[in-house]
C-alpha cells in the first residue's frame, strides 16, 4: 500500500517544479520533431494551429494533471485513486494512472534510441568523425550508425544508464539538482546557436518560413499532427507531469505555473526552429527533409560554415541534455510507484525499472537493424511504440483525465485545488468539459480512418458539435453557470 503516513517529498527551491516540468516538456519533441514536422507541414500555418492546440487542449490538461498529482500526493495510480475516492467514486478510474505510467515507459523505450543518436552525433562532432563528408556520406553515416546493433545499442544504453543514475539519486538530489544547471545551460546554448543562425545568411528566410501564415498550406493531417504533438511536447498523459505535480508545495499557483511551462516549451520550440532553419536555408537545403533533418542535413550544413564544428558540438550537446531532462521525467512515475507500494529504496526501484527499460529499448533499437523485418501490419517495434503512445494512449489518457475532472468528480475538488477566480475557473471548466474532449475525439476519428477533418473546411460543423455538447452537458449537469457564481 502507498505510504500515506509519510509526508511526500517536495521540490526544494522555488523554481524546482518549473525547471523540472519545463525540462520534461522541452526535449527531442521540441528540437528534433517540431522543426521537422513544421518543415513537412508547411511552416507558419502549422505553427499557428499548434499554438491553438497548446492553448485549448495542452494547458487545461496539464493543469488538471498537476492538480491530480498535488491533491493525491502520489504516483498517477495512487494519486488518481485517492482523488476519486475523495469524491466517493470507483477506484477503477485509477486505470488512467496505470495507462499513463505504461505510456511514459513505452515512450522512453524508443526515446532513448533517438537520444542515443544525439549522443553519438555529439561524439562524432567532438572527434571530427564527420569532417569532409558529402551529402551521400552523411546518409551513409546515419545508416551505418543504425545498422550496427552494438553501436546503436551502446548509445541507447548510455542514455538509459544516465537516466537511471539521476532518478536513483532522488527528487531533490537527482532530478532537481540536475535540471537546475541543465535547463539554463540549454537556453544559453540555444541563444548562441540563434546568434550563429543570424550570421549564417538564412535567418530572414527562416523567420518568414516559421511565421508567415499561408492558410493554403494547412492540411488536415498537419492539424492532427499539431494536436498530437501538443500532448507529446507538454509530456501529458504519461505520468511525468502528474508525478512532478505530486511534489509541488501547496501554495504554488497551478494556473500560473502551467502557463509558464507551456510558454517556455513553445518558446524553446520556436527558438530551435530559429537555430536550425537559418543553417538549412543558408546551405540551400530542404526544410521538409523529415526525421533525418537534424541528423543528416544539419551536421552537413554546419560543416560547410566557419566555426561550424564548434556550433555543431554545441547543438548536439544541447539536444542530448534536453533529451535527458525529459527521459528522467518519464520513469519518475514508475519509480515513485515502486517506492510507495513495494517498499523499495529509490536506488533499487531505479535499477529495477532500468533493467526492464533496457530490455524493451533494445527491442526498439533492433528495429533499425536485425529486427527491421519484424513487422506487424507494416510497422516495426519502434513504430508501434510511437504509434500506440502518440495516437492512442496519450489522447485516451488525456480524455479520461478531463472527463474525470469535468464530469465525474465533485466540483469542489478542483475548484479548491486550482484556487482560481470564477472567470478563469469557468474557462478551465469549459475547456476540460467540452473543448479538449472534442479536440481529442477528432484525433480518434482520424486514427480510426472514420473522418478526415480539415478545420479550414469543417469549422462550422465542429462549432455546431461543440455547441450541442455544451447544451447537453449543461442541461444534465449545469456546472458552468454555477462556476461563474462560485465566489
Ligand atoms: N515532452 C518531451 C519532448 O517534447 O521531447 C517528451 C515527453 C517527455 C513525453 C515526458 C512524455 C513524457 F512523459
Amino acid at each position: 500500500m502507498a505510504s500515506s503516513g509519510q509526508p511526500r517529498t517536495q521540490w526544494l527551491g522555488r523554481w524546482g517544479f518549473m525547471l523540472a516540468a519545463t525540462g520534461s516538456a522541452v526535449g527531442l519533441g521540441n528540437i528534433w520533431k517540431f522543426p521537422y514536422i513544421t518543415g513537412e507541414y508547411g511552416g507558419g500555418a502549422f505553427v499557428l494551429v499548434y499554438l491553438a492546440c497548446i492553448l485549448a487542449v495542452g494547458v487545461p490538461v496539464m493543469m488538471t494533471e498537476i492538480a491530480f498529482g498535488r491533491r493525491g500526493r502520489g504516483s498517477p495510480i495512487d494519486a488518481i485513486r485517492r482523488v476519486v475516492n475523495e469524491s466517493g467514486r470507483s477506484s477503477a478510474w485509477s486505470l488512467i494512472g496505470w495507462m499513463a505510467m505504461l505510456c511514459g515507459f513505452m515512450i522512453l523505450s524508443f526515446y532513448v534510441v533517438v537520444a542515443g543518436w544525439s549522443f553519438s552525433y555529439l561524439w562524432k562532432m567532438l572527434t571530427g568523425g564527420l569532417a569532409g563528408s558529402s551529402v551521400d556520406d552523411m546518409a551513409a553515416v546515419f545508416g551505418a550508425n543504425n545498422a550496427n546493433p552494438f553501436i546503436l545499442g551502446g548509445w541507447s544504453t548510455l542514455v538509459a544508464v544516465l537516466t537511471m543514475v539521476i532518478v536513483g539519486k532522488g527528487v531533490q538530489e537527482g532530478i532537481e539538482k540536475n535540471v537546475s544547471w541543465m535547463m539554463p545551460g540549454l537556453v544559453l546554448m540555444l541563444i548562441l546557436l540563434i546568434i550563429f543562425g543570424v550570421f549564417s545568411g538564412g535567418f530572414g528566410e527562416a523567420v518568414s518560413f516559421l511565421f508567415s501564415f499561408n492558410a493554403g498550406s494547412l492540411s488536415s493531417e498537419g492539424m492532427l499532427a499539431a494536436l498530437g504533438h501538443a500532448f507529446f511536447t507538454l509530456s501529458l498523459a504519461s505520468g511525468a507531469i502528474l508525478t512532478y505535480g505530486s511534489y509541488l508545495p501547496k501554495g504554488a499557483s497551478i494556473g500560473r505555473t502551467t502557463i509558464s511551462v507551456a510558454i517556455a516549451d513553445t518558446v524553446v520550440a520556436l527558438m530551435a526552429g530559429l537555430a536550425i532553419f537559418p543553417v538549412i536555408f543558408a546551405n540551400g537545403m530542404n526544410p521538409g527533409e523529415g526525421p533525418g533533418l537534424i541528423f543528416m542535413s544539419l551536421p552537413l550544413a554546419f560543416q560547410a560554415m566557419p566555426m561550424g564544428t564548434l556550433f555543431g558540438i554545441l547543438f548536439f550537446l544541447m539536444l542530448s541534455m534536453a533529451a535527458l531532462t525529459s527521459s528522467i521525467s518519464m520513469v519518475e512515475a514508475t519509480v515513485s510507484w515502486l517506492c510507495d507500494n513495494k517498499g523499495m529504496t529509490r536506488k533499487s526501484a531505479s535499477w529495477a525499472t532500468g533493467i526492464v527499460l533496457w530490455l524493451i529499448s533494445t527491442l526498439a533499437m533492433l528495429s533499425f537493424n536485425l529486427g527491421a523485418d519484424w513487422t506487424l501490419a507494416g510497422k516495426n517495434f519502434f513504430d508501434w511504440l510511437d504509434y500506440l503512445t502518440s495516437r492512442w494512449m496519450m489522447p485516451l489518457g488525456g480524455l479520461g483525465t478531463v472527463v474525470l475532472a469535468g464530469f465525474v468528480l465533485k466540483s469542489e475538488t478542483f475548484r479548491d485545488e486550482l484556487g482560481l477566480a470564477p472567470l478563469p475557473y469557468t474557462l478551465w471548466l469549459t475547456m476540460v468539459r467540452y473543448v479538449s474532449p472534442l479536440g481529442i475525439l477528432v484525433i480518434f476519428a482520424d486514427a480510426l480512418g472514420l473522418y478526415q477533418v480539415s478545420f479550414a473546411v469543417h469549422w462550422p460543423w465542429l462549432l455546431a458539435i461543440l455547441l450541442v455538447m455544451v447544451a447537453v452537458g449543461e442541461t444534465l449537469s449545469p456546472r458552468l453557470r454555477q462556476a461563474l457564481r462560485s465566489r
